[in-house]
């Protein structure tokens, strides 16, 4: 079942959604629409194979994070978010609830003529939005109402993010765009004769290697005007900003003690057992976290706990597949980097954003910066 029920009508044509009125407590007005490349929801299993085999046949061996979002690794992520150690949700909620009405403020400073208009929100991997409601309600305050357009590869997820914003938050439009921003160019639906904020938050940007970061910020910027805004949310390097921040805090969040994210992560070795037939048995791997000081960055690994073999069968990208793995052998699924204010400036500038202005919790686990495209 989907989360909107009646209230939301999934077209053929892919992610569109029709809102009828009467089903919205306090018959808000709505109009909604959307783009729809089609069938990036649902990864085919052609891909997952492709990914499967390229990265285990590696060394080191990978697997691609995308993998992780299965409807099961979906929901998993949702409680991770939740998670007494995972700080990072939460935190940047309270640097949103504690500054909404100064981010908004700044975000709304005219730098030069153009581009004219009251602001528009644009999120990256909006997923369900729970977080923006913030803004969006201190933007509504500002200007009276908004266009926000969340961008996302998961169409239940933006459902859930229209309802939950057009329910509870009155003068927000909201136009939602399936869209892998990662893995495509960003085709941003930029309104005309609006200022674009552009946010990218729940450190998302951690996710990739510099390089990749890097591109994506480019990305971004392509489809920005000068003066445009990006708001963009950080988690922050430990044994920085006098010590608050211990690697003991940030090694938690990602090894949680009941078990989620280690369940999230070796997930992906139940999904290539549903999806291509793969034979792992999760009971030999373990869920790995390393911090890594020279890298900056966490390290998610799959550590087999024995030396084994695991079988793929044959598919339409090859033969089958014989894995052989050492005993302490790691498949590496996902690097977090973590930043210093330097750090994300120097990021923000190499996609020609200027760092304007910067939030951090008060003990200083992470950080939201506001720049502006130049
Ligand atoms: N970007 C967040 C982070 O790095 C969320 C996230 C992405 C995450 N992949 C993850 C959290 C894997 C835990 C495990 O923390």
């Amino acid at each position: 079942m989907h989360p909107i029920g009646a209230a939301v009508e999934f077209l053929p044509e892919g992610c569109i959604f029709r809102l009828t009125q009467n089903c919205i407590p306090g018959g808000i007005r709505v109009s909604t629409f959307a783009v729809a490349p089609e069938g990036i929801a649902n990864r085919t299993n052609e891909s997952v194979a492709r990914e499967a085999r390229g990265g285990l046949t590696a060394t080191p061996k990978t697997l691609s994070p995308w993998l992780f979002y299965d409807q099961v690794g979906s929901h998993l992520f949702e409680e991770i978010t939740e998670l007494p150690e995972y700080y990072l949700t939460r935190t940047e909620r309270g640097i949103f609830a504690a500054h909404a009405e100064e981010i908004l403020r700044e975000a709304a400073i005219a730098h030069g003529p153009h581009p004219p208009g009251k602001l528009t929100l644009i999120e990256l991997g909006a997923g369900t939005a729970t977080k923006t409601g913030i803004l969006l309600a201190e933007a509504v305050r500002q200007q009276g109402d908004i266009v926000y357009q969340p961008v996302d590869v998961s169409e239940t997820a933006l459902a859930e993010a229209t309802e939950n914003i057009l329910t509870n938050i009155p003068g927000v439009t909201v136009r939602c765009q399936v869209a892998d921003y990662t893995r495509e160019g960003l085709p941003l639906d930029r309104l005309r004769n609006t200022r674009t904020l552009a946010l990218y938050i729940g450190s998302s940007i951690g996710n990739f290697t510099p390089a990749g970061a890097k591109e994506v910020l480019r990305n971004l910027r392509a489809q920005l005007l000068p003066g445009d805004k990006l708001l963009l949310g950080t988690d922050l390097a430990p044994n920085g900003n006098g010590g608050h921040k211990t690697e003991a805090i940030l090694l938690a969040a990602y090894d949680d003690a009941a078990g989620t994210t280690a369940a999230f992560n070796l997930n992906v070795l139940t999904r290539l057992n549903r999806d291509l037939g793969a034979n792992f048995d999760t009971e030999n791997f373990r869920h790995k976290v390393i911090w890594s000081p020279s890298e900056s960055r966490i390290e998610m690994h799959l550590e087999s706990l024995v030396a084994q073999r695991v079988t793929i069968p044959a598919n339409g990208i090859g033969g089958a597949l014989k894995v052989r793995f050492a005993a302490g052998e790691t498949i590496h699924t996902e690097n977090s980097y973590k930043f210093t204010p330097a750090t994300v400036e120097a990021l923000l500038a190499s996609a020609d954003f200027s760092a304007t202005k910067s939030w951090q919790d008060p003990r200083h686990l992470f950080a939201v910066t506001l720049a502006t495209a130049v």
